[in-house]
Protein backbone atom coordinates (compact mmCIF):
# COMPACT_ATOMS: atom_id res chain seq x y z
CA UNK A 1 0.00 0.00 0.00
CA UNK A 2 1.17 3.54 -0.63
CA UNK A 3 2.30 5.93 2.25
CA UNK A 4 -1.00 7.89 0.58
CA UNK A 5 -3.20 5.82 0.81
CA UNK A 6 -1.92 4.77 4.53
CA UNK A 7 -2.12 8.15 5.58
CA UNK A 8 -5.88 8.64 4.17
CA UNK A 9 -7.20 5.41 5.62
CA UNK A 10 -5.57 7.12 9.01
CA UNK A 11 -7.05 10.40 8.48
CA UNK A 12 -10.27 8.74 8.00
CA UNK A 13 -10.36 6.86 10.58
CA UNK A 14 -9.40 9.73 13.29
CA UNK A 15 -11.51 11.83 11.94
CA UNK A 16 -14.00 9.04 13.18
CA UNK A 17 -13.15 8.85 16.30
CA UNK A 18 -12.79 12.10 16.72
CA UNK A 19 -16.09 12.82 16.18
CA UNK A 20 -17.21 9.69 18.37
CA UNK A 21 -15.57 11.49 20.69
CA UNK A 22 -17.05 14.68 20.65
CA UNK A 23 -20.36 13.37 21.02
CA UNK A 24 -19.09 12.12 24.18
CA UNK A 25 -18.51 8.52 23.03
CA UNK A 26 -14.79 7.20 24.15
CA UNK A 27 -12.01 8.49 25.83
CA UNK A 28 -9.39 11.27 24.91
CA UNK A 29 -6.98 9.47 26.59
CA UNK A 30 -7.26 6.55 24.73
CA UNK A 31 -7.48 8.68 21.45
CA UNK A 32 -4.53 10.47 22.02
CA UNK A 33 -2.30 6.71 22.98
CA UNK A 34 -3.91 5.82 19.78
CA UNK A 35 -2.42 8.38 17.46
CA UNK A 36 0.37 9.83 18.86
CA UNK A 37 1.48 7.55 21.53
CA UNK A 38 5.02 6.31 21.73
CA UNK A 39 3.40 2.65 20.02
CA UNK A 40 1.03 4.71 18.24
CA UNK A 41 -0.44 4.98 14.41
CA UNK A 42 1.49 7.84 13.80
CA UNK A 43 4.45 6.50 15.13
CA UNK A 44 3.83 3.22 12.84
CA UNK A 45 3.79 5.38 9.65
CA UNK A 46 7.06 7.01 11.01
CA UNK A 47 8.50 3.20 10.79
CA UNK A 48 7.00 2.22 7.11
CA UNK A 49 8.77 5.65 5.95
CA UNK A 50 11.98 3.51 6.01
CA UNK A 51 10.57 0.71 3.73
CA UNK A 52 9.19 3.99 1.37
CA UNK A 53 11.81 5.26 -2.21
CA UNK A 54 14.57 6.95 -1.40
CA UNK A 55 13.15 9.50 -3.98
CA UNK A 56 9.69 9.91 -2.59
CA UNK A 57 10.69 9.55 1.22
CA UNK A 58 10.97 13.21 1.43
CA UNK A 59 7.64 13.71 0.18
CA UNK A 60 6.06 10.90 2.25
CA UNK A 61 7.94 12.58 5.26
CA UNK A 62 5.82 16.01 4.46
CA UNK A 63 2.86 14.31 4.37
CA UNK A 64 3.47 12.08 7.24
CA UNK A 65 4.39 15.59 9.61
CA UNK A 66 1.40 17.91 8.19
CA UNK A 67 -0.96 14.68 9.00
CA UNK A 68 0.52 14.57 13.13
CA UNK A 69 0.56 18.36 13.17
CA UNK A 70 -3.12 18.16 12.53
CA UNK A 71 -3.68 15.46 14.67
CA UNK A 72 -2.23 16.85 17.22
CA UNK A 73 -3.94 19.99 16.98
CA UNK A 74 -7.22 18.75 16.96
CA UNK A 75 -5.92 16.54 20.16
CA UNK A 76 -5.37 19.93 21.77
CA UNK A 77 -8.44 21.28 21.54
CA UNK A 78 -9.80 18.39 22.85
CA UNK A 79 -7.51 18.20 25.84
CA UNK A 80 -9.19 21.62 27.17
CA UNK A 81 -12.16 19.62 27.16
CA UNK A 82 -10.55 16.43 28.78
CA UNK A 83 -9.16 18.11 31.90
CA UNK A 84 -12.21 19.56 32.60
CA UNK A 85 -13.75 16.42 32.05
CA UNK A 86 -11.53 14.47 34.21
CA UNK A 87 -11.23 17.01 36.88
CA UNK A 88 -15.02 15.78 37.61
CA UNK A 89 -14.05 12.29 36.72
CA UNK A 90 -11.44 12.11 39.79
CA UNK A 91 -13.89 13.52 42.33
CA UNK A 92 -13.33 11.13 45.36
CA UNK A 93 -16.38 11.82 47.36
CA UNK A 94 -14.88 9.86 49.97
CA UNK A 95 -12.09 12.38 50.91
CA UNK A 96 -12.34 14.32 54.00
CA UNK A 97 -13.52 17.93 53.72
CA UNK A 98 -10.89 20.64 52.95
CA UNK A 99 -12.19 23.27 55.54
CA UNK A 100 -11.86 27.04 54.92
CA UNK A 101 -11.99 28.18 58.16
CA UNK A 102 -12.78 32.11 58.10
CA UNK A 103 -12.64 33.33 61.79
CA UNK A 104 -15.68 36.03 63.36
CA UNK A 105 -15.64 38.39 65.67
CA UNK A 106 -16.09 38.21 69.29
CA UNK A 107 -19.49 39.45 70.52
CA UNK A 108 -17.63 41.76 73.15
CA UNK A 109 -15.58 43.27 70.15
CA UNK A 110 -19.11 43.51 67.54
CA UNK A 111 -20.88 45.25 70.48
CA UNK A 112 -17.47 47.57 71.03
CA UNK A 113 -17.33 48.57 67.39
CA UNK A 114 -20.65 49.33 67.34
CA UNK A 115 -20.72 51.67 70.14
CA UNK A 116 -17.10 53.32 69.05
CA UNK A 117 -19.13 53.92 65.63
CA UNK A 118 -21.68 55.57 67.20
CA UNK A 119 -19.78 58.16 69.53
CA UNK A 120 -17.64 58.40 66.51
CA UNK A 121 -20.05 60.27 64.60
CA UNK A 122 -20.58 63.01 66.94
CA UNK A 123 -16.51 63.32 67.70
CA UNK A 124 -15.70 60.84 70.13
CA UNK A 125 -12.24 59.20 69.21
CA UNK A 126 -11.25 56.01 71.17
CA UNK A 127 -8.08 56.07 73.75
CA UNK A 128 -6.87 52.62 75.89
CA UNK A 129 -5.81 53.16 79.39
CA UNK A 130 -3.51 50.64 81.12
CA UNK A 131 -4.97 47.76 82.63
CA UNK A 132 -2.51 47.46 85.49
CA UNK A 133 -2.83 50.33 87.40
CA UNK A 134 -1.49 51.57 90.23
CA UNK A 135 -3.82 52.83 92.98
CA UNK A 136 -3.43 56.89 92.59
CA UNK A 137 -5.38 56.44 89.15
CA UNK A 138 -7.75 53.44 89.71
CA UNK A 139 -8.98 55.50 93.07
CA UNK A 140 -7.47 58.58 94.32
CA UNK A 141 -7.58 60.81 91.61
CA UNK A 142 -10.94 59.64 91.07
CA UNK A 143 -12.03 61.21 94.50
CA UNK A 144 -11.88 57.85 96.10
CA UNK A 145 -9.45 58.01 98.84
CA UNK A 146 -8.00 55.04 100.61
CA UNK A 147 -10.42 53.67 103.16
CA UNK A 148 -13.60 55.38 101.03
CA UNK A 149 -16.69 53.00 101.73
CA UNK A 150 -16.90 53.23 97.44
CA UNK A 151 -14.07 51.23 97.53
CA UNK A 152 -15.97 48.07 98.73
CA UNK A 153 -17.96 48.30 95.74
CA UNK A 154 -15.11 47.16 93.79
CA UNK A 155 -13.69 43.86 95.11
CA UNK A 156 -9.97 44.52 94.04
CA UNK A 157 -7.18 43.05 92.72
CA UNK A 158 -3.92 44.25 94.21
CA UNK A 159 -0.61 43.34 92.65
CA UNK A 160 1.16 44.80 95.54
CA UNK A 161 0.69 47.47 97.64
CA UNK A 162 0.44 50.00 95.17
CA UNK A 163 0.07 48.08 91.26
CA UNK A 164 -3.80 46.45 90.84
CA UNK A 165 -5.52 45.20 88.07
CA UNK A 166 -8.20 48.47 87.16
CA UNK A 167 -11.83 47.83 88.65
CA UNK A 168 -13.09 50.16 86.11
CA UNK A 169 -12.61 52.27 83.06
CA UNK A 170 -12.33 55.56 84.51
CA UNK A 171 -8.96 55.90 85.42
CA UNK A 172 -8.29 56.16 81.47
CA UNK A 173 -9.81 59.00 81.94
CA UNK A 174 -6.96 60.67 84.27
CA UNK A 175 -4.46 59.23 82.17
CA UNK A 176 -5.49 61.17 79.37
CA UNK A 177 -6.38 64.47 81.12
CA UNK A 178 -2.47 64.72 82.36
CA UNK A 179 -1.41 64.36 79.02
CA UNK A 180 -3.83 66.51 77.14
CA UNK A 181 -5.56 69.75 77.20
CA UNK A 182 -9.27 70.61 76.60
CA UNK A 183 -11.79 70.22 74.57
CA UNK A 184 -11.86 66.52 74.94
CA UNK A 185 -13.92 63.83 73.49
CA UNK A 186 -12.81 60.38 74.05
CA UNK A 187 -14.45 57.14 74.54
CA UNK A 188 -11.98 54.16 76.17
CA UNK A 189 -12.97 50.90 76.15
CA UNK A 190 -11.40 48.21 77.68
CA UNK A 191 -11.06 45.27 80.11
CA UNK A 192 -11.80 45.61 83.88
CA UNK A 193 -11.44 43.32 86.74
CA UNK A 194 -13.12 42.55 90.14
CA UNK A 195 -12.48 39.67 92.85
CA UNK A 196 -16.12 38.26 92.11
CA UNK A 197 -17.27 34.86 92.26
CA UNK A 198 -18.04 33.42 89.03
CA UNK A 199 -21.68 32.23 88.34
CA UNK A 200 -23.70 32.99 85.22
CA UNK A 201 -24.26 36.43 85.76
CA UNK A 202 -20.61 37.66 87.00
CA UNK A 203 -16.95 37.00 86.24
CA UNK A 204 -13.71 38.14 87.27
CA UNK A 205 -13.00 40.30 84.31
CA UNK A 206 -15.52 42.18 81.93
CA UNK A 207 -15.67 45.20 79.39
CA UNK A 208 -16.38 48.54 80.24
CA UNK A 209 -16.28 51.47 77.88
CA UNK A 210 -15.76 54.95 79.77
CA UNK A 211 -16.94 58.53 77.93
CA UNK A 212 -15.62 62.02 78.44
CA UNK A 213 -16.64 65.04 77.10
CA UNK A 214 -15.13 68.07 78.80
CA UNK A 215 -14.57 71.72 77.59
CA UNK A 216 -16.19 75.08 78.71
CA UNK A 217 -20.00 75.30 79.36
CA UNK A 218 -20.71 71.52 78.96
CA UNK A 219 -24.06 70.96 80.71
CA UNK A 220 -26.36 67.93 82.27
CA UNK A 221 -28.23 68.51 79.14
CA UNK A 222 -25.48 68.13 77.09
CA UNK A 223 -24.73 64.78 79.08
CA UNK A 224 -28.60 63.71 78.70
CA UNK A 225 -28.72 64.53 75.14
CA UNK A 226 -25.39 62.68 73.88
CA UNK A 227 -26.65 59.60 76.02
CA UNK A 228 -30.05 59.56 74.75
CA UNK A 229 -28.82 59.82 70.90
CA UNK A 230 -26.46 56.59 71.56
CA UNK A 231 -29.49 55.09 73.21
CA UNK A 232 -31.26 55.95 69.92
CA UNK A 233 -28.88 54.80 67.65
CA UNK A 234 -28.19 51.56 69.13
CA UNK A 235 -31.34 50.17 70.80
CA UNK A 236 -33.73 51.94 67.95
CA UNK A 237 -35.56 55.35 67.82
CA UNK A 238 -38.12 54.22 69.65
CA UNK A 239 -36.36 53.16 72.80
CA UNK A 240 -37.36 55.06 76.17
CA UNK A 241 -34.60 55.94 78.60
CA UNK A 242 -35.30 57.36 81.88
CA UNK A 243 -32.34 59.09 84.40
CA UNK A 244 -31.93 58.05 88.03
CA UNK A 245 -30.01 59.67 90.32
CA UNK A 246 -26.94 58.16 91.76
CA UNK A 247 -23.80 58.65 93.50
CA UNK A 248 -20.16 57.80 92.11
CA UNK A 249 -17.10 59.89 93.73
CA UNK A 250 -15.81 61.42 90.30
CA UNK A 251 -19.15 62.47 89.56
CA UNK A 252 -21.26 65.23 90.68
CA UNK A 253 -24.48 65.24 90.12
CA UNK A 254 -24.46 61.29 89.33
CA UNK A 255 -27.20 59.66 87.38
CA UNK A 256 -27.35 55.98 86.09
CA UNK A 257 -29.58 55.51 82.54
CA UNK A 258 -32.14 53.07 82.65
CA UNK A 259 -33.45 51.81 79.24
CA UNK A 260 -37.30 50.62 78.81
CA UNK A 261 -36.61 46.58 78.12
CA UNK A 262 -40.25 45.55 78.36
CA UNK A 263 -41.89 43.08 80.13
CA UNK A 264 -42.85 40.47 77.27
CA UNK A 265 -41.43 37.31 79.08
CA UNK A 266 -40.62 35.45 82.23
CA UNK A 267 -36.85 36.39 81.42
CA UNK A 268 -37.65 40.29 81.21
CA UNK A 269 -39.15 39.90 84.78
CA UNK A 270 -35.59 38.32 85.77
CA UNK A 271 -33.52 40.54 84.04
CA UNK A 272 -35.19 43.81 84.71
CA UNK A 273 -36.48 42.78 88.14
CA UNK A 274 -40.06 43.01 87.78
CA UNK A 275 -39.68 46.66 86.45
CA UNK A 276 -39.15 46.73 83.03
CA UNK A 277 -36.67 49.03 83.14
CA UNK A 278 -32.50 47.85 82.35
CA UNK A 279 -30.13 50.07 83.59
CA UNK A 280 -27.43 50.18 81.18
CA UNK A 281 -24.78 53.17 82.41
CA UNK A 282 -23.89 55.11 85.12
CA UNK A 283 -22.62 58.63 84.52
CA UNK A 284 -22.85 62.23 85.42
CA UNK A 285 -20.78 65.83 85.66
CA UNK A 286 -17.13 65.41 86.29
CA UNK A 287 -16.48 66.37 89.79
CA UNK A 288 -13.73 70.09 90.47
CA UNK A 289 -12.24 67.24 92.60
CA UNK A 290 -11.01 65.36 89.84
CA UNK A 291 -10.15 68.47 87.57
CA UNK A 292 -7.77 69.31 90.33
CA UNK A 293 -5.89 65.99 90.13
CA UNK A 294 -5.09 66.74 87.04
CA UNK A 295 -4.45 70.78 86.85
CA UNK A 296 -7.58 71.44 84.82
CA UNK A 297 -9.39 74.73 86.06
CA UNK A 298 -12.52 73.70 87.21
CA UNK A 299 -13.55 77.24 87.37
CA UNK A 300 -13.49 77.56 83.66
CA UNK A 301 -13.93 74.01 82.66
CA UNK A 302 -16.83 71.42 83.07
CA UNK A 303 -17.61 67.59 81.65
CA UNK A 304 -19.41 65.09 82.11
CA UNK A 305 -18.57 61.33 81.82
CA UNK A 306 -19.91 58.09 81.41
CA UNK A 307 -19.30 54.16 82.15
CA UNK A 308 -20.84 51.53 80.08
CA UNK A 309 -20.85 47.57 81.11
CA UNK A 310 -20.51 45.86 77.86
CA UNK A 311 -21.32 42.43 78.76
CA UNK A 312 -24.80 42.74 80.13
CA UNK A 313 -25.75 45.07 76.50
CA UNK A 314 -23.93 41.95 74.67
CA UNK A 315 -25.80 39.00 76.23
CA UNK A 316 -28.93 40.75 75.91
CA UNK A 317 -28.75 41.66 72.03
CA UNK A 318 -27.40 38.51 71.43
CA UNK A 319 -29.81 36.60 74.18
CA UNK A 320 -26.52 34.92 75.57
CA UNK A 321 -28.04 33.29 79.54
CA UNK A 322 -24.04 32.41 80.55
CA UNK A 323 -21.66 35.22 80.63
CA UNK A 324 -19.11 32.56 81.05
CA UNK A 325 -19.65 31.58 77.40
CA UNK A 326 -17.81 34.97 76.47
CA UNK A 327 -14.48 34.09 78.05
CA UNK A 328 -14.56 30.58 77.38
CA UNK A 329 -13.08 30.83 73.56
CA UNK A 330 -15.41 27.55 71.96
CA UNK A 331 -15.89 27.76 68.69
CA UNK A 332 -18.91 26.21 68.42
CA UNK A 333 -20.23 29.48 70.38
CA UNK A 334 -17.78 32.21 68.82
CA UNK A 335 -18.57 31.06 65.22
CA UNK A 336 -22.17 32.28 65.75
CA UNK A 337 -21.58 35.49 65.84
CA UNK A 338 -21.17 37.39 61.95
CA UNK A 339 -20.93 40.93 60.97
N1 LIG B 1 -16.74 53.48 86.88
C1 LIG B 1 -18.12 53.22 87.20
C2 LIG B 1 -18.28 51.73 87.55
O1 LIG B 1 -17.45 50.96 87.17
C3 LIG B 1 -19.03 53.56 86.08
C4 LIG B 1 -19.11 55.05 85.87
C5 LIG B 1 -20.07 55.78 86.52
C6 LIG B 1 -18.22 55.69 85.04
C7 LIG B 1 -20.16 57.14 86.34
C8 LIG B 1 -18.30 57.07 84.85
C9 LIG B 1 -19.29 57.77 85.51
O2 LIG B 1 -17.48 57.75 84.06
O3 LIG B 1 -19.38 59.13 85.31
O4 LIG B 1 -19.23 51.36 88.15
Amino acid sequence: MSINKKIDELKNSFISDYESLKNDKGNPTSLINKYLGRKGLINELYKFLATVDSKEKSIAGKLINDFKNEVTIAINKLNIKEKSKSNSENLDLSLPETYESVGSIHPITLIIDEIKDIFSKIGFSSIYGPEVDSDYYNFEALNIPKHHPARDMQDTFYINENLLLRTHSSGSQIHFMENNSPPIRILSPGRVYRNEDISVRSYCLFHQIEGLYVDKKVSFSDLKGTLEYFAKEFFGHDVKTRFRPSYFPFTEPSAEMDVYWGLNSESDYRITKGTGWLEILGCGMVDPEVFKSVNYDSKSLTGFAFGLGIERIAMLKYGIEDIRLLYEGDARFLRQFKK
